[in-house]
């Protein structure tokens, strides 16, 4: 019997992945001066040990100032990347699964509590807190202080440090590289006229407004071995009117495939809080869609895909090519097994796991066998 669709592979660039169930990059603010510990083992082990076909490590911060909480993730200094090699020693000495690492800087919506300590913005001279940038003096709320406007020096101390942690995520083997250019973080803060209202050739038009974003790609794409893909995740509307959008989104994703990106990970939201979400399962892929009709590179749907049949269709309608979940992975970290027996596919289960296959569905896990004496 052919597999479903949701489990055959995938090239994202030279890359192959087992099935299209990608586990979407989430935040565990949980690190030590951006450098990963216990949890991070703990949590990135159970994820990779899913079945899933790539595991994108969190929104892990260039910089110490572009982490959104002080407990972000970051690959800045050499204790960051010393604590993500341990990590990643552990992850591929049990797990055959493709790891991939969101790279992130939070601009304007840096210095803010965890979301367990109310997300508020932590103003500077606070504990904890520093003065945030962005592309404009603009606070994201307007109660809030306002981030300092980056100058040319800034935005190329910005694009080195892109370079930068690209380079220590090549040494670390990384298989891929997602940059952050949603949710209403730095390169989304360019993109979108609602943060973005500078007068250089940064602000402005929206060939403008794509400028730094492409930049950062263009110096993260050679910073990284060619033969590994680099892609970018983008908010396809910011649910504003007057705000970045669609039509936005295609055009910076064709820039984008001119500069090698291999996928395009499509989301929503996050620069305003005027947004008005039209929540419900599946609610972005149909700008998912859009990208991939009209850009023709991989694309990645994101949001309340939780049901395996539903992310079936996804694929099988040509909605995308690959489906990435979020609350889902954490809900239950064995999804893609589920799903596997539910669309009567096989998956990868580690061999210590191998006994636990049920007894009405003998053939779910790939090379499984035991035996006793
Ligand atoms: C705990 C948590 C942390 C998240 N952190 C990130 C992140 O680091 N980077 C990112 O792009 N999105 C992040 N997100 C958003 C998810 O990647 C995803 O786009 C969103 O949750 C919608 O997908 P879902 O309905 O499958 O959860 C996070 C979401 C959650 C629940």
């Amino acid at each position: 019997m052919p597999q479903p669709h949701l489990f055959t592979p995938i090239q994202i660039g030279k890359l192959t992945l087992d099935n299209r169930i990608i586990i979407a990059p989430m935040c565990q603010y949980s690190a030590a001066e951006g450098t990963p510990g216990d949890w991070h083992m703990i949590h990135l082990g159970q994820l990779a040990i899913s079945g899933a076909g790539l595991l994108i490590i969190e929104a892990t911060a260039v910089s110490a100032e572009g982490r959104i909480t002080p407990g972000d993730l970051g690959l800045y200094s050499d204790a960051n990347e010393h604590g993500l090699a341990r990590i990643l020693q552990a992850l591929r000495a049990t797990s055959p699964i493709k790891i991939g690492m969101q790279l992130a800087h939070a601009g304007r919506k840096a210095s803010s509590r965890a979301p367990w300590e109310g997300g508020a913005q932590i103003r500077p001279g606070e504990p904890g807190g520093w003065k945030a940038v962005a592309p404009s003096a603009l606070p994201h709320s307007p109660s809030e202080d306002p981030p300092a406007a980056l100058d040319a020096a800034g935005l190329k101390r910005v694009r080195e440090e892109f370079a930068a942690a690209a380079r220590r995520a090549a040494r670390l083997g990384l298989d891929g590289i997602e940059i952050h250019a949603a949710h209403g973080y730095l390169l989304h803060q360019f993109l979108s006229p609602l943060a973005n209202q500078r007068s250089d050739a940064y602000g402005g038009s929206l060939e403008n407004r794509m400028r730094f974003p492409l930049e950062v790609f263009e110096v993260v794409r050679a910073a990284f071995p060619a033969d590994r893909p680099v892609w970018a995740r983008i908010s396809a509307t910011d649910w504003v009117p007057g705000g970045w959008d669609i039509e936005g989104t295609v055009a910076l994703s064709q820039g984008l495939k001119a500069r090698g990106c291999a996928a395009i990970h499509v989301s929503s939201g996050g620069v305003s809080p005027q947004q008005v979400i039209k929540l419900g399962p599946g609610y972005q892929v149909p700008y998912a869609r859009h990208v991939k009709a009209d850009v023709g590179l991989p694309t990645i749907a994101v949001g309340l895909i939780t049901e395996a049949e539903q992310a079936e269709s996804i694929i099988a309608n040509a909605e995308a090519d690959a489906v990435s979940l979020a609350r889902a992975m954490l809900y239950d970290p064995r999804w893609p097994w589920h799903a596997a027996a539910k669309l009567g596919a096989r998956v990868k289960a580690p061999h210590q796991y191998w006994r636990s296959q049920p007894r009405e569905l003998k053939d779910l896990f790939e090379d499984a066998k035991f035996g006793a004496r």
